[in-house]
């Protein structure tokens, strides 16, 4: 079978073929339809990701069949007993464990979901890790609820068009950043009520004139920006953060986080019910996951570079 494989350090990963996966104790074989890209797959082509194993099948996303039902993988594997974090042996599919990026998996049957039926088997691929991250973010860790107004940075990622998209669904207003004023644009269309260019200094006051301030903010960037987050939060904000694309938080104002009696709290993807509970929003919302490209997977290059430039809008699947 065809996999998309770790080559190693600063290398885009190379096609091979290799030999179908044999099913363990309570595993099944699944055969892929379609596989979707997420940022990590472009930091571990970049040596930037513990338990790199080179050789390894990449992608944490996928959707199959098996015996005549089609399925979406929950990528968390390992999260344990505990809604509050993951246990020690979490992590995530893709290197190190054996990933989606190729024509078969071998893949415990409890990880498995049946496909929402009004997504197309595209859409469902590209919804399990950006799902349950923004799902447990939002939801989970976050709680915001419907009237609450929603900041979601850095809107051209995958898990930030994710939360805006359960956002709206929950009832929030939401606003969002972004680098490229298209992409401010095309989430608007969507039902966003202002966005803002993170790179202008002035994008906070903007915000407090249009909205003033916000109850919930969903990150996925941190760096220097991050104390402009602190700023727009009214009181009693929550801000979520789930990675930190721009680096470390340099400087915070801690007078402002405790006088305003501000939430920060960290996430990462999300419990067994997480994925079960957004498994069930989305069907019940119909919330359809945005698609930048559906790229064959023979031609995984081209995605691997369009991510790494961040021009993307939505999730890169590959079709198989
Ligand atoms: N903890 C977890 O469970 C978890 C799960 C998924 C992802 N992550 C991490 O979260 C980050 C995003 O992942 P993804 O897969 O959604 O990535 P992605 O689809 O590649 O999105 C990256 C986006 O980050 C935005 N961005 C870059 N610099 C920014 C800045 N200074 N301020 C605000 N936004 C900025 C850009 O938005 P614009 O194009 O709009 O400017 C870009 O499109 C990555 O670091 C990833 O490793 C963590």
């Amino acid at each position: 079978m065809r996999a998309v494989t770790v080559a190693g350090k600063d290398m885009l990963p190379v096609l091979e073929n290799k030999d179908l996966p044999v099913a363990g104790l309570d595993e099944v074989v699944l055969q892929l339809y379609a596989s979707a890209m997420n940022h990590r797959d472009v930091w571990i082509t970049k040596g930037l990701y513990p338990g790199i194993r080179y050789g390894c099948t990449m992608g944490s996303d996928g959707c199959g069949t098996y015996l005549g039902q089609e399925y979406i993988i929950n990528p968390g594997l390992g999260w344990g007993d505990s809604e509050q974090a993951q246990s020690s042996s979490f992590r995530v599919l893709g290197v190190p464990d054996e990933g989606t990026f190729a024509d078969n998996i071998a893949i415990d049957r409890k990880y498995l979901h049946p496909k929402p039926d009004h997504l197309s088997v595209h859409q469902a691929a590209a919804l399990p890790l950006a799902g349950v991250t923004a799902y447990r973010a939002l939801l989970s860790r976050a709680r915001a609820t419907a009237g609450e107004k929603v900041l979601i940075t850095g809107i051209g990622g995958g898990v930030a068009l994710m939360a805006m998209q359960f956002a709206l669904a929950q009832g929030c207003a939401v606003f969002v950043t972004s680098s490229d004023p298209d992409k401010i644009h095309k989430a608007k269309s969507m039902g966003a009520s202002e966005g803002y260019n993170y790179k202008d200094p002035d994008w906070p006051k903007k915000l407090a004139a249009d909205a003033g301030g916000v109850d919930v903010v969903i990150d996925g960037a941190c760096g220097a920006g991050f104390s402009s987050l602190v700023k727009v939060c009214n009181p009693g904000g929550r801000i979520a953060f789930y990675g930190a694309t721009a680096g470390p938080v340099d400087s915070l104002n801690p007078q402002a986080v405790f006088w305003k009696q501000l939430s920060i709290l960290g996430s990462t993807m999300g419990s067994e019910s997480d994925f079960a509970l957004m498994v069930d929003f989305v069907a019940k919302h119909r919330v359809t996951p945005v698609i930048d490209e559906v790229i064959p997977l023979d031609n995984f290059e081209s995605g691997f570079r369009r991510m790494a430039a961040g021009s993307q809008f939505g999730k890169i699947v590959f079709s198989h």
